[in-house]
């Protein structure tokens, strides 16, 4: 594969689109033109329906189960891998990627509480050894990210979530990215400016190691 798959993780409201863009005019600069950002839940026709029933307020009338959400998660996701990511990596396309499997661990193992192993072993038999070359963790306290979502108005099922389901997924979040060296952290509660240079700054010495 001749394209990077760049994935940006972290809580609602922790920077990832903002950083995205951050991330693509970097790379620009680079002289890498040939780029195209995805998001998760979504990306492909079908995985953008799945995202609506993750994200809309349906279960007033029928409750989701913690599998049933998993498993729609990874169905969006891995149409997107097949049908868009991977042909694009193909093609040498690089893919910026607003959320990806992190996600999935972080929400639906440490935040509603399926079991990690169960989840790694859906996600070998149904994505292999796909993995992204680099994942940028933003990292925000449950209030931060709470904060800028309530700013933003209307919340979606997710972002409905308690204090204390966020905590579980920071907490989550925060153990996963000890078990990469593929996965940088960037403290993303500090001002916008910050963010901005530690970012770059992680791409930066990234790119230097990347064969290009
Ligand atoms: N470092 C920062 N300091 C202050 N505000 C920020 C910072 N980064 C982003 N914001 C603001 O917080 C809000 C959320 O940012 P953004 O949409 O990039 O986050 P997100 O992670 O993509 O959120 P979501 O998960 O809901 O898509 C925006 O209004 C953005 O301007
Ligand atoms: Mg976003």
């Amino acid at each position: 594969m001749k394209g990077k798959f760049i994935v940006i993780e972290g809580l609602e409201g922790a920077g990832k689109t903002t950083s995205s863009y951050i991330v693509a005019s970097l790379l620009r600069k680079y002289g890498i033109n040939n780029i195209i950002c995805t998001r998760e839940p979504g990306g492909t026709p079908l995985a953008e329906k799945l995202r609506t029933i993750i994200t809309n307020d349906i279960t007033q009338k029928e409750h989701i189960t913690h599998y049933t959400e998993l498993l729609i998660l990874y169905a969006a996701r891995i149409q997107l891998v097949e049908n868009v990511i991977k042909p694009a990596l193909m093609r040498g396309t690089w893919v910026i990627g607003d959320r990806h499997t992190l996600s999935s661990q972080a929400y639906q193992g440490g935040g509603r509480g399926i079991n990690h192993d169960f989840i790694l072993h859906l996600q070998q038999e149904i994505m292999g050894n796909f993995i992204p070359d680099l994942t940028l963790y933003l990292d925000v306290t449950p209030e931060i990210s709470l904060q800028r979502t309530k700013k933003r108005g209307q919340l979606d099922r997710i972002e409905k979530e308690s204090l204390y389901f966020f905590t579980c997924v920071r907490n989550y979040y925060l153990t996963l990215v000890q078990t990469s060296n593929n996965i940088k952290t960037v403290d993303a509660s500090q001002s916008q400016e910050k963010v901005t240079h530690n970012i770059k700054k992680i791409i930066q010495q990234w790119l230097q190691h990347v064969h290009l």
